[in-house]
């Protein structure tokens, strides 16, 4: 799983086994090693599921995913994660120092490599000035509980300095940069770009401006590909995603966040 073409096939899936309303069903979608796709569509279209069967937290139903060409049910878990780099909305740390939060990216990795990493992520200079309550400094300071707490950004520039540092063929954004303001989003954003190079990339986000110059467009509802293509292709077409685009104000998206604030 070097290469990162990834292709889902037939794929029906359900939270709830047995159910009604699958969320997915003969879902079919392939990714070139080293396509950038920007999945678009309102709050509960499918996008994070996509993502979560892509990682197997969840197993398919019905048909398979495969990435390069191994069906991710006929190798382990570890191996899957390890081909996946994954930024998303709400990110989990680690209850240790950020060092070791950064190094889970790549156990090997040395120092510089972490600094390094960290300072692509705009985050290095807050972690020099951490201190937490048992007097531990910089990339020692343990972070969560018994430690320091991170706001949202700050957690989340640690998960992509940890995404940089790890290097894998594929790169998930999952409203990677939502808890960004906009100045660290900018900034961080020339990084991510760099980033992608090479990659496969699947990256979701509210502002479609950060996802428009992806080489093709995913656009879901209710579980299906509704439309596909370039930026410039959807908005010719005038359909759904142009429809989306329209709605932006100040360059969010304005439904989606309103519904999203009240999940
Ligand atoms: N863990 C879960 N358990 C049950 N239903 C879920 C879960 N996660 C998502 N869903 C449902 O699956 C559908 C797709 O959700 P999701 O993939 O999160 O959409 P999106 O990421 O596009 O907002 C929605 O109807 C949502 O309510
Ligand atoms: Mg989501």
């Amino acid at each position: 799983m070097r290469e990162g073409g990834i292709a889902f096939e037939d794929v029906g899936f359900s939270y709830w086994r047995g159910k009604e309303g699958a969320v997915m069903e003969s879902f079919n979608l392939s990714i070139r090693p080293g396509e950038k796709v920007g999945l678009v569509g309102r709050s509960g279209a499918g996008k994070s599921t996509l993502v979560n069967l892509l990682l197997r937290l969840f197993d398919v139903e019905a048909g398979s995913i495969r990435i390069d060409g191994q069906d991710v049910r006929e190798v382990t878990q570890e191996s899957v994660r390890a081909a996946i780099g994954l930024v998303s909305q709400d990110t989990s740390l680690l209850h240790r120092s950020v060092r070791e939060n950064i190094k889970y990216g790549r156990q090997t990795a040395t120092d510089e490599e972490m600094i390094r990493a960290a300072e692509q992520a705009k985050v290095a200079e807050v972690i020099e000035g951490l201190l937490d309550p048992r007097q531990r400094r910089g990339y020692d300071a343990h972070v969560g509980e018994r430690g320091v707490k991170l706001s949202g950004g700050q957690r989340q520039r640690v998960a992509i300095a940890r995404v940089l540092l790890k290097n894998a063929p594929i790169l998930i954004l999952d409203e990677a940069t939502s808890a960004l303001d906009s100045e660290v989003e900018a900034a961080i954003q020339e990084q991510l770009t760099s980033l992608m190079q090479g990659k496969t990339v699947i990256a979701i986000a509210h502002r479609l401006s950060t996802i428009a110059a992806m080489d093709r467009l995913v656009v879901m509802d209710a579980g299906r590909i509704v439309e596909e293509g370039t930026h410039a292709e959807l908005l010719a077409r005038g359909g759904h995603y142009a429809q989306l685009w329209e709605r932006q104000s100040g360059g969010f998206l304005d439904l989606d966040t309103k519904v999203d604030a009240a999940e």
